[in-house]
């Protein structure tokens, strides 16, 4: 068997008396997406925040790309490829969006100190940036600064900056929250159409049920700080654990 993107393997973190994560285990594929749902409380930030390296496990491994990266922090597991957005870059208000995303793509490349305006005369800069502004379907407002941009162009706009550090793996947590309802499955449509193309993989913490059930192909549910159920939506949705505690309750 192809070895796994991402392997969360036997992860435990509690807070005093508090199971945040309480004995998760899954394997990530390369390429492959995945929505975590659940309830308030149910350990899903955590989680995310023990894959990224923000908090380190009590016990358990993570490996990625086949290494055990536990001991890691955040910035080494960046390096290596786990990217969580909405905690790793910053949105500069007086640049573009096209210089935002350049600043991000320099950055990796090492060329941080070079001035944000002159970065358009880098070939290979401004190729990308241009790519990334075609993917996340941001070429119409590459030219504005990011207060006149939608919220929901906002949050796509930290997405394509975190991608342009070219992660295999970024991490979602609740990317359409603070986005007006009738624009939600616009921008969840945008992000996963902009991570089928580049091939990245990605796990995306959801609260609405009816994005996830929409878009995943595959789906953890948590409670609890365990996994009551992962599997496709259909086995998902059929789940009774689900049901009565995902379903059945706040979002019926
Ligand atoms: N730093 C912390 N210190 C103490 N308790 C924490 C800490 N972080 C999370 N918790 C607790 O751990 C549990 C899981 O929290 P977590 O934020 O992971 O849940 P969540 O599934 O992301 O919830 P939500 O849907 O509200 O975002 C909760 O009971 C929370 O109060
Ligand atoms: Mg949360």
């Amino acid at each position: 068997m192809a070895e796994a993107l991402l392997r969360v393997d036997g992860v435990y973190k509690y807070f005093g008396g508090v199971r945040a994560v309480d004995g998760v285990s899954f394997s990530l594929g390369w390429g492959e997406r995945l929505f975590i749902v659940g309830p308030n409380g149910a350990g899903k930030t955590t989680l995310v925040n023990l894959i990224s390296g923000y908090l380190k496990p009590d016990r358990g491994r993570i490996l990625f790309k086949g290494e055990d990266v536990t001991a890691l922090g955040l910035a080494e597991r960046v390096r290596r490829g786990i990217a969580r957005s909405f905690q790793l870059v910053t949105v500069f208000d007086n640049l573009t969006v096209a210089e935002n995303i350049a600043v991000s793509v320099a950055s990796r490349l090492g060329r941080s100190r070079v001035a944000y305006r002159t970065l358009t005369s880098y070939r290979d800069v401004v190729e990308e940036v241009e790519r990334i502004l075609e993917v996340f379907e941001l070429t119409d407002v590459a030219s504005k600064y990011p207060t006149e941009l939608s919220q929901g162009d906002r949050k796509i706009l930290d997405v394509a900056l975190t991608f342009a550090l070219k992660p295999s793996l970024i991490i979602l947590d609740e990317p359409t929250s603070g986005v007006a309802t009738k624009d939600k499955h616009s921008v969840m449509e945008r992000l996963i159409k902009a991570f089928d193309v580049t091939g990245v993989s990605s796990i995306i913490v959801e609260h609405d049920m009816d994005i996830v059930f929409r878009y995943a192909r595959r789906v953890v549910a948590m409670h609890e700080g365990r996994v009551l159920a992962d599997g496709d939506p259909a086995s998902v949705r059929g789940n009774e654990e689900v049901r009565r505690i995902l379903l059945g309750g706040v979002y019926a």
